[in-house]
Protein backbone atom coordinates (compact mmCIF):
# COMPACT_ATOMS: atom_id res chain seq x y z
CA UNK A 1 0.00 0.00 0.00
CA UNK A 2 1.45 3.67 -0.62
CA UNK A 3 2.22 5.51 1.94
CA UNK A 4 1.11 9.86 2.35
CA UNK A 5 3.29 11.14 4.56
CA UNK A 6 1.82 14.14 6.82
CA UNK A 7 4.45 15.96 8.34
CA UNK A 8 3.68 18.33 11.12
CA UNK A 9 6.16 21.07 12.62
CA UNK A 10 6.47 22.66 16.13
CA UNK A 11 3.11 23.41 17.66
CA UNK A 12 1.37 21.69 15.51
CA UNK A 13 0.46 19.18 18.19
CA UNK A 14 -1.64 21.46 20.14
CA UNK A 15 -4.34 22.71 16.85
CA UNK A 16 -7.90 23.12 18.08
CA UNK A 17 -6.53 25.04 21.01
CA UNK A 18 -3.73 26.95 19.25
CA UNK A 19 -4.48 30.50 18.53
CA UNK A 20 -8.11 29.45 17.32
CA UNK A 21 -8.36 32.87 15.57
CA UNK A 22 -5.56 32.58 13.44
CA UNK A 23 -5.25 28.41 13.18
CA UNK A 24 -8.71 27.24 13.28
CA UNK A 25 -9.98 24.76 15.87
CA UNK A 26 -9.49 21.65 13.86
CA UNK A 27 -7.16 19.45 15.70
CA UNK A 28 -4.14 17.11 14.07
CA UNK A 29 -6.63 14.43 14.49
CA UNK A 30 -9.39 16.25 12.55
CA UNK A 31 -7.05 16.81 9.70
CA UNK A 32 -5.40 13.13 9.55
CA UNK A 33 -8.87 11.78 8.94
CA UNK A 34 -9.90 14.23 6.27
CA UNK A 35 -6.75 13.93 4.24
CA UNK A 36 -6.85 9.98 4.79
CA UNK A 37 -10.42 10.10 3.45
CA UNK A 38 -9.17 12.13 0.83
CA UNK A 39 -6.73 9.23 -0.53
CA UNK A 40 -8.69 6.45 0.80
CA UNK A 41 -10.26 5.40 -2.83
CA UNK A 42 -6.79 5.85 -4.48
CA UNK A 43 -5.85 3.01 -1.49
CA UNK A 44 -3.12 5.55 0.03
CA UNK A 45 -2.82 4.98 3.77
CA UNK A 46 -1.56 8.28 5.62
CA UNK A 47 1.49 8.29 8.32
CA UNK A 48 0.89 11.60 10.01
CA UNK A 49 4.27 12.60 12.06
CA UNK A 50 4.47 15.84 14.19
CA UNK A 51 7.70 16.58 16.03
CA UNK A 52 8.54 19.86 17.64
CA UNK A 53 12.19 19.57 17.01
CA UNK A 54 13.63 19.66 13.60
CA UNK A 55 16.07 16.99 14.14
CA UNK A 56 12.81 14.85 14.36
CA UNK A 57 11.66 15.67 11.29
CA UNK A 58 14.39 15.25 9.13
CA UNK A 59 15.45 11.53 10.40
CA UNK A 60 11.81 10.81 9.68
CA UNK A 61 11.89 12.47 6.09
CA UNK A 62 15.18 10.77 5.60
CA UNK A 63 13.83 7.39 6.45
CA UNK A 64 10.79 7.43 4.80
CA UNK A 65 11.82 7.64 1.17
CA UNK A 66 9.62 4.89 0.23
CA UNK A 67 6.54 6.57 0.67
CA UNK A 68 4.61 8.19 -2.27
CA UNK A 69 4.91 11.68 -1.22
CA UNK A 70 4.24 14.43 1.63
CA UNK A 71 2.37 16.87 2.73
CA UNK A 72 4.47 19.38 5.01
CA UNK A 73 3.67 22.10 7.24
CA UNK A 74 6.88 23.64 8.81
CA UNK A 75 5.58 25.79 11.63
CA UNK A 76 7.93 28.28 12.03
CA UNK A 77 10.64 26.18 10.79
CA UNK A 78 9.74 27.41 7.21
CA UNK A 79 11.75 30.87 8.37
CA UNK A 80 15.32 29.00 9.25
CA UNK A 81 14.87 25.02 9.37
CA UNK A 82 18.09 25.00 6.94
CA UNK A 83 18.47 21.16 8.07
CA UNK A 84 14.78 20.46 6.85
CA UNK A 85 15.39 22.16 3.76
CA UNK A 86 18.16 19.89 3.06
CA UNK A 87 15.86 16.61 3.93
CA UNK A 88 13.55 17.85 1.62
CA UNK A 89 15.97 18.41 -0.99
CA UNK A 90 16.85 14.51 -0.62
CA UNK A 91 13.18 13.55 -0.48
CA UNK A 92 12.45 11.83 -3.74
CA UNK A 93 8.89 12.08 -4.26
CA UNK A 94 6.43 15.25 -4.79
CA UNK A 95 5.73 17.09 -1.29
CA UNK A 96 3.36 20.19 -1.23
CA UNK A 97 3.75 22.98 1.78
CA UNK A 98 0.74 23.98 3.47
CA UNK A 99 0.24 26.81 5.88
CA UNK A 100 -3.22 27.05 7.51
CA UNK A 101 -2.83 31.11 7.97
CA UNK A 102 -1.67 33.32 5.20
CA UNK A 103 1.73 34.13 6.16
CA UNK A 104 1.81 36.78 3.75
CA UNK A 105 -0.62 38.69 5.51
CA UNK A 106 0.59 38.33 8.79
CA UNK A 107 4.26 39.45 10.32
CA UNK A 108 7.13 40.20 8.17
CA UNK A 109 9.44 37.33 9.68
CA UNK A 110 6.94 34.78 8.43
CA UNK A 111 7.21 36.07 4.73
CA UNK A 112 9.72 33.56 3.36
CA UNK A 113 9.88 30.09 3.48
CA UNK A 114 13.41 28.44 3.04
CA UNK A 115 11.43 25.27 2.05
CA UNK A 116 9.18 26.56 -0.98
CA UNK A 117 11.60 27.15 -3.65
CA UNK A 118 11.76 23.17 -3.47
CA UNK A 119 8.31 22.33 -3.25
CA UNK A 120 5.54 21.06 -5.68
CA UNK A 121 3.19 23.40 -4.85
CA UNK A 122 2.23 25.53 -2.21
CA UNK A 123 -1.54 26.09 -0.24
CA UNK A 124 -1.67 28.96 2.05
CA UNK A 125 -4.55 30.66 3.96
CA UNK A 126 -7.02 27.84 3.44
CA UNK A 127 -7.14 26.68 7.16
CA UNK A 128 -7.51 22.82 7.57
CA UNK A 129 -8.70 22.37 4.04
CA UNK A 130 -5.28 23.60 2.89
CA UNK A 131 -4.68 20.14 3.21
CA UNK A 132 -6.92 18.83 1.60
CA UNK A 133 -6.37 20.21 -1.19
CA UNK A 134 -3.13 19.33 -0.89
CA UNK A 135 -3.99 15.03 -0.49
CA UNK A 136 -5.62 15.97 -4.01
CA UNK A 137 -3.09 17.78 -5.35
CA UNK A 138 -0.53 15.26 -4.87
CA UNK A 139 -3.10 12.20 -6.11
CA UNK A 140 -2.62 14.30 -9.45
CA UNK A 141 0.81 14.32 -9.73
CA UNK A 142 1.62 11.30 -8.74
CA UNK A 143 -1.33 10.11 -11.38
CA UNK A 144 0.76 11.93 -13.65
CA UNK A 145 4.17 10.68 -12.63
CA UNK A 146 3.83 7.56 -10.68
C1 LIG B 1 2.04 28.10 10.13
C2 LIG B 1 2.58 29.53 9.92
C3 LIG B 1 3.93 29.70 10.60
O1 LIG B 1 4.41 31.02 10.40
C4 LIG B 1 3.79 29.43 12.09
O2 LIG B 1 5.07 29.54 12.70
C5 LIG B 1 3.16 28.13 12.38
C6 LIG B 1 1.98 27.74 11.61
C7 LIG B 1 0.62 27.92 9.55
O3 LIG B 1 0.22 26.79 9.37
O4 LIG B 1 -0.07 28.92 9.29
O5 LIG B 1 3.56 27.41 13.29
O6 LIG B 1 2.89 27.18 9.46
Amino acid sequence: MSTLLLLNGPNLGILGRREPEIYGTDTLADIEKAVAAEVSGAGWEVLSLQHDSEGDLVRDINRLHDSVGAIVNPGALMMAGWSLRDSLAAYPRPWIEVHLSNVWAREQFRHESVIAPLASGIVVGLGSLGYRLAARALLELVERNP
